[in-house]
């Protein structure tokens, strides 16, 4: 219980300080929302979405869940991401995978995690999907980065294949789709160059990032 407890001090210290530094707050929140991104990662509990790019509240919408994954058919995901991007008018849909992911890790092992191995059929699709170029990886190591990666480019492309997302390209709204990585080990988001603003960018740009994994992929701003 003291655990459970301490959430409570840990909000109140929050509010008053969030309070102190910034007087209206909570009153422009409570009024509105305007996130200028959707976020959509996994539930590990070491890719905090708001954190990780020093988002305030207010600023990123976000949908969680194992291994980052973009079902049309989940009705979670789609109400999300319709949501977003029909009533927020979110411009960037981010799909954020990591490296070190156990559901990843799970897929590429067959080994059972219980009810989430029903949820994994989706990554054991892209293992299965790209096994070719898996194989020629030696260590496993390699083998499930490479994963974590083609799984954030297979849910690119799953997310372009929604209807919300072709309606909104049909009608010239501006929804940039892009697919990352965070690194558990040195705290950054890698941008694997799949971004895609329109229905003819999807394949070409899907191909293009994955004819390029394994190069170094420097994140846009970034000194190199
Ligand atoms: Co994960």
């Amino acid at each position: 219980m003291e655990r459970f407890a301490r959430l409570f001090s840990q909000n109140r210290h929050w509010a008053s300080t969030t309070q102190k530094q910034h007087p209206e707050f909570f009153n422009e929140l409570s009024a509105q929302q305007h996130p200028d991104f959707l976020w959509i990662g996994c539930s590990d509990s070491r890719v905090p979405a708001n954190q990780i790019v020093e988002l305030a509240p207010g600023e990123v919408f976000v949908h969680r869940n194992i291994a980052n994954v973009v079902d049309p058919a989940d009705l979670n995901c789609g109400a999300v991401v319709q949501y977003a991007i029909d009533h927020l008018k979110v411009e960037h849909v981010l799909v954020v995978g990591h490296y070190g992911c156990g559901g990843v890790q799970a897929a590429l092992c067959e080994t059972s995690l219980g009810l989430a191995d029903q949820w994994l059929e989706r990554v054991d699709r892209v293992k299965q999907q790209h096994r070719e170029c898996l194989k020629v990886l030696r260590d496993q190591k390699s083998q499930h980065d490479r994963l974590c990666e083609l799984n954030v480019i297979e849910q690119v492309r799953n997310l372009c294949s929604m209807q919300v997302v072709l309606d909104a390209w049909a009608r010239d709204q501006v929804v940039m789709v892009h697919g990352c990585i965070y690194g558990l080990e040195d705290g950054l988001i890698r941008d694997l160059g799949v971004s895609c603003k329109s229905s003819e960018e999807v394949e070409p740009h899907c191909a293009a990032a994955i004819a390029h994994l394994g190069e170094p992929h420097p994140s846009p701003g970034s000194s190199k």
